[in-house]
């Protein structure tokens, strides 16, 4: 290697080094945004098989009826910014609910799902988030 590689060199350590720590700080952020766990629990499978339960849901997400569970009303307040970032803050068993939900719908109820979608994207519109 010529000396002359050596400044050249450090700089492009350095550099990795500086990129390296600027994306760590970028994921920890995005760790942050990651929406709480607490109701990972919450069979959805039972709840989309169940129709009263599962339109208990839907009117929550539509505003047309109350949010009948804490569950309801956490999932309810994120489903904005969840459903224009294709859960990017989600965990992974959110992730897997959310999976679950648009395939049940799409193929069982598509018209309803495309009309929560649209009334999502609108309250997401309201609460000032980047389409
Ligand atoms: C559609 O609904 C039926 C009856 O609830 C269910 O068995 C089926 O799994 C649903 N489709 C999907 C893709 O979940």
């Amino acid at each position: 290697m010529s000396k002359k590689l050596v400044p050249s060199m450090r700089f492009l350590v350095f550099a990795v080094a500086a990129l390296l720590v600027v994306m760590s700080t970028i994921d920890a952020a995005d760790e942050d945004k990651k929406y709480s766990d607490a109701y990972d629990d919450l069979d959805v499978d039972v709840i989309l098989k169940d129709d009263a339960e599962r339109d208990r849901y839907y009117a929550c997400f539509m505003d047309t009826g109350p949010c009948h569970t804490a569950a309801a009303h956490f999932f309810k307040n994120k489903a904005p910014e969840a459903i224009i970032t294709a859960c990017k803050y989600c965990t992974k068993k959110q992730l897997e609910m959310f999976e679950k939900i648009v395939s049940w719908y799409v193929d069982n109820k598509s018209q309803d799902w495309n009309i929560l979608i649209e009334k999502t994207i609108q309250d997401a519109k309201k609460k000032g988030l980047k389409i």
